[in-house]
Formats: structure tokens, C-alpha cells, sequence
């Protein structure tokens, strides 16, 4: 498995999705569609995207019960999607179940990753709010175990937590990481952030990235920056 940029196409509508994507040309990048794409354009965004050529992460983040989770995911696997995820937090029963729905009648499936805790839930919020005791970092460690033994191949982590995921859950098991920024970018809202040549450094499997590829004067210029930083080890 290569490492990869995968772009974050946060986007309102299909119209301003194919007009970024067409400036890419014959370049393909790997697409993230997240909720507010597909839940207002529906599957045919899916279909639409892949059709044009393009590797796609479904970041739909599915958390209900084991049955009603492989249901889903079966339907999700139909739309030739390469990546999706859910929510470490449905239990190990679940995330089996998950994997269930997502294997095709010929094997195959799309590779399948976890959410440990949302990076919007603070320490505070777990203990007072959600009752679970202990720190945030094990309980984070403890859902991507948990991912690992249910036979998923990886987890959404920070670019922070990739080198203790490795660590813990094996090289092999994937880290994908957003919260990645240029050197010389704006933070936006993210926190805690990283390049793409130090996510490359420690380890990350893939790097999603939105607006400082979305909102750069040149996209395909960050694009390439990106792949080249990453990808290509260069700073
Ligand atoms: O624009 P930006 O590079 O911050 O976009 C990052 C993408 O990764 C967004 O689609 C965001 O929802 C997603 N994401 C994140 N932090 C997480 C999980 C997902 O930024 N912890």
C-alpha cells in the first residue's frame, strides 16, 4: 500500500466539486467526500466522482448496531468506494459486523478505518460529559486496539498519534491524518498540525488535506507541493 495524499473535498454542491476537480486535468488525485457532499447529492456523487477516475475515502463515519451497520456497509461497498469508515466507539462486534457487509461476493472490499475520539472531544468532555474515566490518549490508544483486533486496517489519528498507533497496532496497520498545513500556510481552525514531509517522517499512510489544496490560488500547485513533500520525502 502506497502512500497517498488524499484531497478533503469539502464542497456544497457536485458543480463546485467537478469544477475543482477539472482543473486537475488527467491528474487523479484520491478524493475524501464527507458528510455534507453526499448527504445532499446522494450516492450518484459517488458514482460520478469514480467515473471521472478517482480513488475515494466515504468519510461517513457509521456508529449503530452490528446488523444495521453490515446492511450499510454492503451498500457502500456497491459504490466501488476504496476507503470508508466508522466509529471505533460501535465496539468490536460492530467493526466485525462492518467488515462483513463491506466483502464483496469476490473477496474483495474497501479498506476500512476507524474514528478513535472526535479531536473535538476534550479530556473534559470525555469524563463529564460522555462518563468514560482514564485519559484521553489511552482511551484513544484502546479504540484503535480494539479497530486492529476486529480486523480493520487502520485509524483516522492525528499526525502526532501516528508513531504510537504503529507502535502499538503494528506497522502495517494504517494511519490516516488530517490536521496537515504547509510550513508556510495559515493554521485555519486546525490545532495541532503538521507538514507534509514531518507527517511523512513519522509514518503516516495518508495525509487528508482540504483547504490548503481547496482554497489555494493554484490547487494543483498544493497538490503537487503536497505529493512532493509526502510522497516524494522532499521539503
Ligand atoms: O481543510 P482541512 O485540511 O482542515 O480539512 C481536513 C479534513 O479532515 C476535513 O474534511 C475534516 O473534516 C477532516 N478531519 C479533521 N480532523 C479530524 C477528523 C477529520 O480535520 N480529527
Amino acid at each position: 500500500m502506497g502512500r497517498d495524499v488524499i484531497v478533503a473535498c469539502d464542497f456544497a454542491s457536485a458543480q463546485e466539486t467537478f469544477d475543482f476537480l477539472d482543473k486537475f486535468g488527467g491528474r487523479k488525485p484520491f478524493v475524501k467526500i464527507g458528510m455534507e457532499l453526499y448527504y445532499s447529492q446522494g450516492p450518484s456523487i459517488v458514482k460520478a466522482i469514480k467515473d471521472r477516475g478517482h480513488k475515494i475515502f466515504l468519510d461517513l463515519k457509521l456508529h449503530d448496531i452490528p446488523n444495521t451497520v453490515k446492511k450499510a456497509m454492503a451498500v457502500l461497498s456497491r459504490l466501488d468506494v476504496d476507503m470508508t469508515n466508522l466509529h471505533a466507539g460501535g465496539g468490536i462486534e460492530m467493526m466485525e459486523a462492518a467488515l462483513e457487509g463491506l466483502t464483496r461476493p469476490d473477496g474483495t472490499r474497501p479498506l476500512l478505518i476507524a474514528v478513535t475520539m472526535l479531536t473535538s472531544i476534550s479530556q473534559d468532555v470525555m469524563a463529564n460529559e460522555l462518563g468514560i474515566g482514564g485519559e484521553l490518549p489511552d482511551t484513544v490508544m484502546k479504540y484503535a486496539a480494539n479497530a486492529a483486533k476486529a480486523g480493520l486496517d487502520g485509524v483516522v489519528c492525528s499526525p502526532q498519534e501516528a508513531q504510537t498507533v504503529h507502535s502499538a497496532c503494528g506497522s502495517g496497520f494504517l494511519t490516516v491524518t488530517p490536521g496537515v498545513r504547509f510550513a508556510d500556510g495559515d493554521k485555519g481552525d486546525q490545532k495541532r498540525v503538521m507538514t507534509p514531509a514531518q507527517a511523512n517522517q513519522i509514518g503516516s499512510d495518508y495525509i487528508v488535506v482540504g483547504r490548503p489544496i481547496t482554497a489555494a490560488a493554484d490547487p494543483v500547485a498544493a497538490y503537487e507541493r503536497c505529493m512532493s513533500e509526502f510522497v516524494g520525502g522532499n521539503v
